[in-house]
Order: structure tokens, then C-alpha cells, then sequence
């Protein structure tokens, strides 16, 4: 397995591949690797013969009172579960490598970033956008695979990519869970024994939203305002908990039949935030 954090020689590297008539798959992380993103390099080595994995704590993502300082770096553990699952390379560039400090231009984004994830954290999916435009140009894969634990961050990728005419294929990978239901998140090692036990009712929360919902609830927001409430009296902080269109992102209160929505929440426990998502078909 390549290891490299030069962006010539990952390009040199996947050069050589193409030459060869070899289909190359892409998973992008920012490392801390968990049983998640081992899902999406397996689904990439399916659909593609060389995966390469990026490891990069991306610093334009978080904003100044985030945690891209206390972020968890484990690269020599990270190697190690990529070498298990034959990663072909993976790349993992320095902070000035990947912004020398030019910042003549920059990528604004009009739609989808203006609820879920986008309304709480400004410059998040414009940091993220950045970072994954230039990964794509460095490694010019044929495929990429993104997590449904950050639909946003999918819908967003999907739609750069259709608006700009980008060769790589997107596919989205499911959510990996704990036993406990939990969303596996490089962040849940943040959490206390304490906050652990309750992180899963996030989980909870949104399955018995989609559960009433199935049973025919069209309009979910006494539901949602009771499961809201029940997770604060818990002692969880919440951003937002709701239903979205999964076309624009918006939020939705009356559910149609053959409509597709994102039933999501995040929530701050202690200072960890924690976001999780059902996709509804009705
Ligand atoms: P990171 O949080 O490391 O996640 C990397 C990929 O793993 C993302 O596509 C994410 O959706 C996916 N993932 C995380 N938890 C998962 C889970 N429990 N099950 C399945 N997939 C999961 O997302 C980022 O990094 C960054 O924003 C990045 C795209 C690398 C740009 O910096």
C-alpha cells in the first residue's frame, strides 16, 4: 500500500493505474477511520480495481470555535486498518500542501447549505466543497463513496458534480451503527461512559418519528416538538430535529405519498455534537 502525502506522486501513482486500464475508486476522510468508513472503502474496492483513501483533518471545514485542534489524529492505527482492507494508497497531505495560502477565488454555494447542517455552521460545506474539489482534481477517480450519516454533505457533492461536469461517479454508502443503534462518528470519542449510554436516543428519537410516520402521520411536528422535548429533558442540546425535502433540503410539514424526505437530527451532548438520518420513501 502506497502511503504518500505528496500530491505528485498520488497523481503519478493513479497516472500509472489509468494506463493500465485500472478503475479507481476514491473514499475521502479526515482519518480516526471506524467500521463507517471501512463500509465505504469496501464498497469503492466493489465497484473499482485501486482505492485510494485521503486522510486529511481539512482546517476550511471548521469553523473557529470547533474542534479541528482537539480533532482525533491516529494515522498509524488509520494505516493499519487501510493496509487491512487493501487500500491500494492512501494519501495523506500536509495543511500547506493544500492551501499554500492563495485565496484568490473561492466556491460559494446559493442552495442546500441553508438548513440541517448548513444553517448552524457557516463556511462548513463551502470549507468542504473546497477541500473535496481539490481532492477529486489531485486524484481524478472514477468513483467516489460518501457516507449517508452526512447526507448534506452528499446531496452538496452530488450536485457540484453535476453542476460542474465532473467525470467521478458518486455513490453513498449506508450508515454504519453500534449494537446500541449510535451512528458510528470519529466524534463519539468525545463522549463521556456517561454521554455514551445516552447517545443513542438520537437514534431512538428519529426511528419512532419514522415509525409514526409509516403509520400514517402526514403532518410530523407535534411528534417531532414531543421527541425534541424528550431528548432535552435528557440533557441533549438540539440544533435541529426535522423533516426535509430531499430535492432542496428544505423543511417539509405536510408529507406527501411517493414524496422522498431526510428525517434528521443533531444534538449537542456535552460539547460532542451528534447528528444521525432516516431517508423516508412514501
Ligand atoms: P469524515 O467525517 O472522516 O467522514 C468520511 C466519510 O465517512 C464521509 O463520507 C462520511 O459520511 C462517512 N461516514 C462517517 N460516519 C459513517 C458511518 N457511521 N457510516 C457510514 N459512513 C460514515 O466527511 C468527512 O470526513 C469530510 O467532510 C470529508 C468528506 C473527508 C472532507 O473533508
Amino acid at each position: 500500500m502506497l502511503v504518500t502525502e505528496s500530491i505528485e506522486e498520488i497523481r503519478n501513482t493513479v497516472k500509472l493505474w489509468k494506463r493500465e486500464k485500472l478503475k479507481v475508486g476514491f473514499v475521502p476522510t479526515m482519518g480516526a477511520l471506524h467500521d463507517g468508513h471501512l463500509a465505504l472503502i469496501k464498497q469503492a474496492k466493489k465497484k473499482s480495481d485501486r482505492v485510494v483513501v485521503s486522510i486529511f483533518v481539512n482546517p476550511e471545514q471548521f469553523g473557529p470555535n470547533e474542534d479541528f485542534d482537539h480533532y482525533p489524529r491516529q494515522l498509524e492505527e488509520d494505516l493499519k486498518i487501510c493496509r487491512k482492507v487493501r487500500a491500494a494508497a492512501v494519501f495523506t497531505p500536509e495543511v500547506p500542501d493544500m492551501y499554500p495560502g492563495e485565496k484568490f477565488f473561492s466556491i460559494s454555494i446559493n442552495e442546500l447549505n441553508q438548513h440541517m447542517c448548513g444553517a448552524s455552521r457557516p463556511g462548513f460545506f463551502e470549507g468542504i466543497v473546497l477541500v473535496v474539489n481539490k481532492l477529486f482534481n489531485i486524484i481524478d477517480p472514477d468513483i467516489a463513496v460518501f457516507g449517508q450519516k452526512d447526507i448534506q454533505q452528499f446531496l452538496i457533492i452530488k450536485q457540484m458534480a453535476r453542476e460542474f461536469n465532473l467525470r467521478v461517479k458518486l455513490e453513498m454508502g449506508k450508515i454504519i451503527r453500534a449494537n446500541d443503534g449510535l451512528a458510528l462518528s470519529s466524534r463519539n470519542a468525545y463522549l463521556s461512559n456517561d454521554e455514551r449510554l445516552l447517545a443513542p436516543s438520537l437514534y431512538r428519537s428519529l426511528s419512532y418519528i419514522e415509525k409514526q410516520i409509516s403509520n400514517g402521520i402526514d403532518k410530523p411536528e407535534l411528534l417531532i416538538a414531543h421527541q425534541k422535548n424528550e431528548l432535552e429533558a435528557k440533557g441533549f442540546k438540539i440544533d435541529y430535529l426535522n423533516v426535509f425535502s430531499l430535492n432542496n433540503i428544505k423543511p417539509v410539514e405536510k408529507l406527501e405519498k411517493g414524496g422522498n424526505y431526510i428525517l434528521a437530527g443533531a444534538v449537542y451532548l456535552g460539547k460532542t455534537r451528534l447528528i444521525d438520518n432516516i431517508l423516508l420513501e412514501l
